[in-house]
């Protein structure tokens, strides 16, 4: 059976997670592609909330086997302890597999996240300190330690040693910092972490294509999303991985032949955390709405996200990036006290009308962006469970949204909830 892609459209925090939840209850198989734990894919089962970081949001149900591929960069300590916090709660983790072929993020990693974005002062990027960056930067260099290395303890020692011999000039000579001890990493690395992980370890390209040819279904779960893409986002306010759907191809291990539906997750506004343009930002009165309505507090730094009208140049650009087969839009109920709302449906730049997005980053933070206003619906949405039981405001409303991406929306969000769903045919 062919795979499936979920990915966001916008700036992250879509509602990724809550969609492959609801979409694992016919899966087999759910594999997170690219990204660490930057992403907090939040999950709301009978009111008891879940945020996860590491695993694949497919891990609440009993049927399916969670894989952290071989495209995500992996702190062992962190996916330990979310393994661990998820196992109190009533939640059976054996099934997972992680990637051999996934870099693990080491402690100079994150030290140096940190440093990096206090060097750049007013122009850092506002990363989650997770390390990310620096890891898939090592990746790249070919001196980064890999999950399997942890399975062989000589090999980790000797790459540790070359790479950290580098680091700790880097820390000591640029940064003034203290070096780091190669063997206290390495007793935390091999003594605490590996023997733990160890039975998870594994060939996730095989055992990926051993549920494709059993007929199984895979679902291949983004972290970020399209504008956080390091090649197609609004770089340098990007992450280091490839979250559009190419990405799920390399950080799985499969062709895009596999693959035959992207389904890309917007909300019905738009937010953003950290640094970088977002044309459709808005501030006060607006703005304070969309943050409190939509609680739009990070899920992993608790950082206030910027919010803004939905942009469909965005999306539309999304739709092409990742050759979207449908839309899902979350948060629609997040809009129901509004009496008027904009929709971004084009840039405005030196009087050139830009329905595509401008490729270059200069014209993106100086575009006007041309609203159309279309009614609101001022009910409570959030206990609709049934298309019929939607105003026609709010139907217009997503119509209007499908018409201007170019794409089907089959699903609309309407709460936080794992059934706070309503199927659409736009
Ligand atoms: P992700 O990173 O894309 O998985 O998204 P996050 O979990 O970081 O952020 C989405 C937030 O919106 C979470 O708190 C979800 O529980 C919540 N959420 C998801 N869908 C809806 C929806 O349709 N309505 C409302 N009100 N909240 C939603
Ligand atoms: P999910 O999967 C929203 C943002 C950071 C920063 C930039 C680079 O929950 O949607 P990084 O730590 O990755 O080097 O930071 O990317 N960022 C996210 N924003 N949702 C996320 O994940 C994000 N992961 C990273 O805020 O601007
Ligand atoms: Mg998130």
């Amino acid at each position: 059976m062919p795979a499936t892609v979920v990915v966001g459209t916008q700036w992250g925090d879509e509602g990724k997670g809550k969609l492959t939840d609801l979409l694992a209850r016919e899966m087999n198989m759910v594999v997170r592609y690219q990204g660490g734990h930057n992403a907090g894919h939040t999950i709301v089962v009978d009111g008891e909330s879940f945020a996860l970081q590491l695993l694949p949001s497919g891990v609440l149900y009993p049927h399916i086997t969670p894989v952290i591929g071989n495209g995500v960069v992996v702190d062992p300590g962190v996916l330990l302890d979310e393994i661990d916090l998820l196992t109190s709660r009533g939640i059976d983790c054996s099934k997972l597999k992680v990637s051999g072929n996934a870099h693990l993020i080491m402690p100079y990693h994150q030290e140096l996240d940190a440093i990096i974005e206090r060097y750049l002062g007013r122009n850092k990027l506002g990363t989650t300190r997770r390390g990310i960056g620096p890891a898939y930067a090592d990746k790249a260099s070919r001196v980064g330690l890999r999950v399997q290395d942890l399975l062989d303890p000589k090999i980790f020692r000797q790459k540790l040693e070359v790479v950290l011999k580098e680091k700790n000039q880097i820390l000591a000579k640029v940064y003034n910092r203290l070096p780091l001890s190669i063997d206290d990493i390495a007793k935390r690395y091999l003594d605490d972490y590996a023997p733990r992980l160890a039975p998870m370890i594994g060939d996730c390209v095989g055992l990926v294509h051993e549920a494709l040819e059993a007929g199984q279904a895979i679902l291949l779960e983004g972290a970020q999303a399209t504008f956080l893409d390091l090649d197609h986002g609004t770089y340098p306010f990007v992450t280091s991985s490839n979250p559009v759907a190419g990405g799920a191809c390399v950080g799985a291990g499969i062709g895009p032949r596999h693959i035959d539906k992207v389904i890309g997750i917007a909300k019905a506004y738009c937010t953003r955390v950290g640094a970088g343009p977002f044309p459709t930002e808005q501030f006060e009165g607006v703005g304070e709405v969309l943050v409190d309505r939509g609680h739009e507090y990070g899920t992993v730094t608790g950082r206030r996200r910027r919010p803004g009208w939905f942009d469909a140049v965005m999306v539309r650009h999304a739709v092409r990036l990742n050759s979207l087969s449908e839309i899902a839009v979350t948060k629609l109920d997040v809009l129901d006290t509004f009496a008027t709302l904009k929709v971004c449906v084009a840039y405005d730049h030196d009087g050139v009308r830009h329905r595509h997005l401008p490729y270059h980053q200069t014209v993106l933070h100086e575009v006007t962006p041309v609203y159309e206003e279309l009614p609101g619906w001022e009910t409570d949405l959030t206990e609709a469970t049934e298309l019929r039981e939607l105003p026609a405001a709010a139907k217009d409303y997503i119509h209007f949204l499908a018409d201007q991406c170019g794409v089907p929306i089959r699903l609309v969000g309407v709460g936080p909830g794992r059934d706070q769903l309503v199927r659409f045919d736009s």
